[in-house]
């Protein structure tokens, strides 16, 4: 038996791809070895892992032939297409993008919150929206002292979210700007920067966006809540990193400030920052490159009894994406429930 495991990530070019490396490295990831994987455009292209140069290759049914974990994040097209494929080569998918997130025979996993789902895969693990998993983080500890009645959200998403062609958007376009010269938008339907756009994916017939509608199936799947009445409005902000969000929370009893904060306190994954006399709340920029889910502005909801309003920021690259996949994959080794491949696999 081989000691580390064999990984692959799918869309290692990426702006999660390349948080996947990071988090690896950082979380010294038991790894035997490593493909980089992504479109034929970046094939040959050269990353650093643990200091040694990588090339990375063209995805191909042929890629995973000698993977453990395989590691997705290149869009739900792709994963639509190589996941399965993977996983019939006996990977153990864990995919990032919204492909199976919502299929019944699929895991839609925040270690933190339900991470006995993961034993019941059948190959792909599905990693949920970036919003819903800070937010479900944060919601799962008050909801097992007081059931959650329903939920309004706000979001304020990082550009880095959409991937890097939003990030270099949103650097051009600030320039521009600054400069005095007017923008053409490509990524997003309208200017980004100095500007906000309450437009996250696709509008759907019920006239929400697909991202917002994410927020509410994702949460009511990964908390095993289908009764918890959710709305969400998804806006997306000129910030490169951190997706902020504001939660207005109804709970089935009164639930005091100091309560939740006594709860959220002993919750894993959670760091409460709430001082308002010294201005102390979560924001986006402190939250880029951490992996906590910062919670603050935990205060009575005025317009119900048993209401309370909290400010919810974390990474959208890690927390949000990668590191959670990541936990995931070592949730599973923790509970000997993935072993790396024999030679020849
Ligand atoms: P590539 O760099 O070759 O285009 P981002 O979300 O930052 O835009 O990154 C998307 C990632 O998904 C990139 O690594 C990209 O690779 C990868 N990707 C896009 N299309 C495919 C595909 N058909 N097969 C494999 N990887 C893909």
């Amino acid at each position: 038996m081989k000691k580390g495991f064999r990984v692959a990530i799918v869309g290692a070019t990426g702006m999660v791809g390349q948080e996947f490396i990071k988090v690896l490295e950082q979380r010294s990831f038991p790894m035997d070895s490593i493909e980089l994987l992504a479109s034929d455009r970046s094939a040959g292209k050269k990353l650093f892992v643990n200091h040694r140069e990588l090339v990375v290759k063209e995805t191909t049914p042929e890629s995973f032939k000698k993977i453990d974990i395989a590691l997705f994040s290149a869009g739900a097209e792709t994963s639509r297409y190589f996941s399965p494929i993977a996983a019939q080569s006996g990977a153990v998918v864990i995919d990032n993008s919204s492909a199976f997130r919502m299929d019944p025979k699929v895991p839609l996993v925040v270690p933190e919150v339900n991470p006995e789902d993961i034993k019941w895969h059948n190959g792909i693990i599905a990693n949920p929206n970036c919003s819903t998993i800070q937010m479900v983080v944060a919601l799962q500890p008050l909801h097992k002292a007081n059931l959650i009645k329903r939920l309004v959200a706000a979001t304020y998403q990082a550009v880095s979210g959409t991937g890097s062609a939003a990030v270099e958007e949103l650097t051009e376009q600030a320039k521009q700007v600054l400069d005095g010269q007017t923008t053409v938008p490509h990524v997003y339907p309208h200017q980004i920067a100095f500007n906000i756009l309450p437009e996250i994916d696709v509008f759907l017939d019920n006239a929400y966006t697909k991202e917002e509608w994410k927020m509410v199936e994702e949460t009511r799947k990964i908390m095993h809540a289908p009764d918890i009445a959710i709305s969400a409005v998804c806006v997306r902000v000129p910030v490169f990193i951190g997706h902020s969000e504001a939660l207005h929370i109804e709970f089935s009893q009164p639930m005091s400030p100091d309560e939740a904060k006594r709860i959220l306190a002993q919750a894993p994954g959670i760091k409460i920052l709430d001082d308002p006399a010294i201005s102390l709340y979560p924001q986006p920029w402190s939250a880029a490159g951490t992996d906590e889910v910062f919670v603050g502005r935990i205060h009575r909801d005025a317009s119900h009894p048993n209401g309370l309003v909290m400010w919810v920021v974390a990474d959208n690259l890690r927390k949000g994406a990668a590191l959670n996949a990541v936990q995931i994959a070592e949730e599973m080794i923790k509970r000997d429930w993935l072993h790396p491949g024999e030679e020849g696999k």
